[in-house]
């Protein structure tokens, strides 16, 4: 399973990145805001810094356009930013044309705002590079999130597509594991899910003893 960050705070793409198991970022409207990034050309700018930080990862990049031509011209724009640029369109009727129309021209693409199997199959249908359906979310409203991954692992599984379902709206740590269980291709988490895998009381435990250990032997 890859793993994305999910942000766009480039100090943290930093230090995910360096941990050396950076897959890829994705970024969001809501994300871009809380960086304080505003305006078209601040924003381009950003997405731009952010490839520059994780050449050859792919780099989820969301158009704000809802109507198709629109996306079209706004996503040839975000595409044309970086090579690694992913162009991130919502599950939306003109959103899947749109998707058509990029996967024809070999732009990859992220299929986002998913909420059902039924949703994922037609994004899969138009040749979306990622889908991503939004656990966190699912679960916020007292439903299963990981039972539409599992859903959406044996569907395409069955059919052969191609996409890559990518979880989303990551909470904790436990989310993660729990993608990597169901058989997504990729999770995209926030800094704390990752830096949270690291925790564990018997490590901290054992180290401090070897460290002891080691220093009475040397007294
Ligand atoms: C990423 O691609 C999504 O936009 C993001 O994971 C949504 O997360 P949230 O539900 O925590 O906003």
């Amino acid at each position: 399973m890859k793993f994305f960050i999910d942000t766009a705070n480039i100090d943290q793409i930093k230090e995910a990145r360096d941990l050396g198991i950076l897959d890829g970022v994705t970024t969001n409207p809501s994300l871009m805001a809380k960086e304080g990034i505003t305006g078209e050309k601040n924003i381009f700018k950003h997405y731009k810094n952010i490839c520059k930080e994780v050449e050859g990862l792919d780099v989820s990049a969301e158009v704000i356009s809802t109507e198709f031509s629109e996306m079209v011209k706004e996503g040839k724009v975000l595409a044309d930013l970086a090579e690694n640029i992913v162009v991130k369109v919502p599950m939306t009727k003109d959103g899947i044309k749109a998707i058509s129309y990029f996967s024809e021209r070999d732009i990859l693409t992220n299929c986002t705002l998913v909420f059902s199997a039924g949703q994922a199959i037609l994004a899969a249908k138009a040749g979306a590079t990622y889908l991503s359906p939004f656990v966190g979310r699912i679960d916020d409203i007292s439903w299963d999130g990981m039972k539409l991954i599992e859903e959406i692992v044996s569907i395409y599984s069955i059919q052969g597509y191609a996409t890559e379902i990518l979880a989303a709206s990551i909470r904790n740590p436990l989310h993660i594991i729990q993608a990597a269980k169901a058989g997504a291709d990729v999770v995209t988490c926030p800094l704390s899910s990752i830096l949270a895998l690291f925790n564990h009381p018997l490590t901290d435990i054992g180290l401090a003893k070897f460290l002891e250990d080691y220093h009475k032997a040397g007294k």
